[in-house]
């Protein structure tokens, strides 16, 4: 079994020194790695910049922009057998990446921002036999807009957790398959909640690849 995990934030650059991005810690993301490595899986981790080091006996592949993370994803995901999206993809790029230095003006500014690839969507549409989970982090309609994701993206199963699990040590997360059926939930320290959800996809993934 070889797994690919995404985890942590993305950076997306205005200019040289300056960028947009979330507080993802990747402590999510590289549970999952550990609790996969402990059940002798192979973990290919592509993560954008985090605090933590990469578990050891990890294939690591560290990026910063979404578009890195695109890359090193679709290379990884050619050798493994799934994929779990634990990233916190940073949503929107500015258009332009101005060289060197954006100087103040003393004037308001506006800049002009497109969204940056779906990676997991990506590897959705290039899935084949291999299972695919995404995670969720919804504010409103949970469980609907988990499930719209899940079809977009071409999930075999989504976690939802709850936005309060952000820079958090602990979370609760629900798993929810494409045909709408919560398969488990489970709640406790990230490293309890990433090792039940790889002992599940352990037992579970012959049922994915929908
Ligand atoms: N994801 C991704 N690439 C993106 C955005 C999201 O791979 N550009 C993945 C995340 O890693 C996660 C899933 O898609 O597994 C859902 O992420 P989320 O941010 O909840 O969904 P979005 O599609 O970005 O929608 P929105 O933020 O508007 O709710
Ligand atoms: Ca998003």
């Amino acid at each position: 079994m070889r797994v690919l995990v995404t985890a942590g934030p993305t950076r997306e650059y205005l200019d040289e020194v300056r960028y947009l991005s979330n507080a993802s810690s990747g402590k999510m993301g590289y549970a999952i790695v550990s609790a996969g490595l402990k059940l002798g899986w192979e973990m290919v981790l592509v993560s954008g910049p985090v605090d933590l080091p990469p578990p050891p006996g990890c294939e690591f592949h560290p990026v910063v922009t979404t578009r890195e993370m695109r890359d090193a994803s679709v290379e990884a995901f050619d050798q493994c057998d799934g994929v779990i999206a634990a990233a916190a993809v940073c949503d929107y790029r500015p258009i332009v990446r101005v060289a060197g230095k954006l100087s103040k003006t003393g004037n308001p500014v506006t800049i002009e921002m497109i969204e940056t690839d779906d990676v997991l969507a990506e590897l959705g549409t290039r899935k084949q036999n291999r299972w695919v989970v995404g995670f969720a982090l919804e504010a409103q309609n949970p469980r609907e807009n988990a499930l719209q994701k899940l079809r977009r993206k071409n999930c075999d199963w989504i976690v939802l957790n709850s936005p309060a699990a952000i820079g958090a040590d602990s979370n609760q997360v629900e798993l929810i398959a494409a045909d709408e059926t919560t398969q488990a939930t489970w709640a406790g320290s990230k490293s309890e909640v990433a090792d039940s959800l790889v002992h599940w996809i352990a037992e579970n993934r012959e049922r994915g690849h929908g």
